[in-house]
């Protein structure tokens, strides 16, 4: 297990567009299993390659749905409806704010063997797809906060959270 550093807000590798993987080496493996760690050791459902300094279009998601997702060049194909609630990053710690996506989305990607496949979400596995596919765009959740950002420790706020 090892574990990357994960940038903060204010990092500029946050606000890059981060660039299409060609083809899976070794290296790039070990990115995806150390990406994956550092988001369980953080308890977040979604990291993007640029959160540990990367520049590479890969995410990893797990809203524990019995499923790990290695989206590599995703590509979000078809939104439909929309979801009002509360999201966080762990880029952002602490923070939370509320953000209206759409509640269910279809997205293109490539696996870890480099087998395109299409993979639909609803609810908070769409809310994680664009979340993080917003990640690789070098685009925070912050952008799209409606109202403020409050701490998720903030006794005022407790009950808005799940
Ligand atoms: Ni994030």
């Amino acid at each position: 297990m090892a574990l990357r550093t994960i940038r903060t807000e204010g990092d500029p590798v946050l606000n890059k567009v981060c660039k299409p993987v060609k083809e899976m080496t070794d290296r790039t493996r070990e990115l995806i299993e150390d990406m994956f760690d550092t988001m369980y050791d953080g308890n977040g459902v979604g990291l993007a390659a640029n959160q540990v300094g990367i520049l590479k279009q890969i995410v990893v998601i797990d809203v524990e749905d019995g499923n790990q997702y290695v989206l590599i060049n995703p590509e979000i194909i078809s939104e439909e409806g929309t979801q009002t609630g509360q999201e966080g990053c762990l880029s952002v710690p602490e923070m939370s704010g509320t953000v209206t996506r759409p509640q269910k989305v279809t997205v293109r990607a490539f696996d870890e063997n480099m087998q395109e496949f299409e993979l639909t979400g609803e609810d908070l596995l769409a809310r994680a797809i664009c979340h993080e596919c917003d990640h690789l765009k070098g685009r925070l959740y912050t952008e799209l906060v409606e109202g403020d950002l409050h701490n998720v420790n903030d006794p005022e706020y407790q009950e808005d959270e799940e």
